[in-house]
């Protein structure tokens, strides 16, 4: 057992973890390498991280994969990236299925190349009735479009008369996001050193308790997970309260 080990409390774990994967880039640029090496590095990272979850126990894993603006880098990066999913999705679909692991997709697919979309689909109902991780991806994701989406599908139930607008309240709001039926996020986790939310997740992340690791996200392993969630523990959660 490492020092790291005997610090994490098994029994105060978080049940929901986020992590939006960041400095891909920078590691490739530090190594002169082009950016897409640093996206192959990270699919290392992404691996590990279910893993480490998956054996800790956590229950459910967000990863930011892909957000509503990263639309808006060259098309060369996006192209190398869709194409790295949909690899990774063709690789690892039967490990997901072994290790009794569930996959979920928040975002707006609409513009995921077609066969990487249906990848996605045949691995989410694959794995539909999988117990042990939930795993979530973000994937076209950005919570501005989730928020404006949620919004406009209330007014078209307030419209037909199904929901009185004086009947909504948090939960029914929180029921037309993506993330139905997911807990919010207890720690979020943003790698190489940033400290903002890029769009990620704004209504669910109220009361999540934030930690920032300087690690660029392909050097990131399950160590800094564990230390991550280390000071997650450390954290006292309020609420408002006292
Ligand atoms: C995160 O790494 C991966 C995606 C946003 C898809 P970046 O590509 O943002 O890496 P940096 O931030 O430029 O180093
Ligand atoms: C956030 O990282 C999105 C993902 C990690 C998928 P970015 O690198 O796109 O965020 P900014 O541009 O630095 O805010
Ligand atoms: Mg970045």
């Amino acid at each position: 057992m490492t020092v790291l080990d005997s610090a994490l409390d098994l029994t105060a774990l978080p049940r929901h973890i986020a992590v939006i994967m960041d400095g891909n880039g920078r590691w490739a640029s530090a190594r002169g390498l082009p950016r897409h090496d640093g996206h192959i590095a990270g699919a290392d990272s992404v691996e590990d991280v279910i893993q480490s979850c998956g054996d800790l126990g956590i229950e459910y894993l967000t990863l930011y994969a892909f957000s509503s603006e990263n639309w808006k880098r060259p098309a060369v990066e996006v192209d190398a990236i869709m194409a790295l999913l949909a690899h990774f999705l063709a690789e690892k679909a039967e490990t997901l299925i072994r290790d009794n692991i569930r996959l979920r997709v928040i975002g707006n697919l609409e513009r995921i190349p077609p066969e990487t979309r249906e990848l996605l689909e045949d691995t989410i109902s694959l794995t539909a009735g999988n117990t042990r991780l939930t795993l979530i991806v973000a994937l076209g994701y950005g919570a501005r479009e989730e928020i404006v989406e949620a919004t406009r599908n209330l007014m078209e139930k307030a419209r037909m008369g199904e929901l009185a607008p004086a009947d909504l309240d948090q939960e029914t709001f929180a029921r037309h996001l993506f993330t139905v039926g997911i807990p919010d996020p207890d720690l979020l986790i943003r790698t190489s050193g940033e400290c903002r939310i890029s769009n990620f997740l704004l209504w669910q992340i109220s009361y999540t308790e934030i930690v920032i690791s300087e690690v660029l996200w392909p050097d990131f392993r399950r160590e800094h997970l564990e230390a991550a969630i280390v000071e997650y523990q450390h954290r006292h959660r309020r609420y408002g309260g006292l």
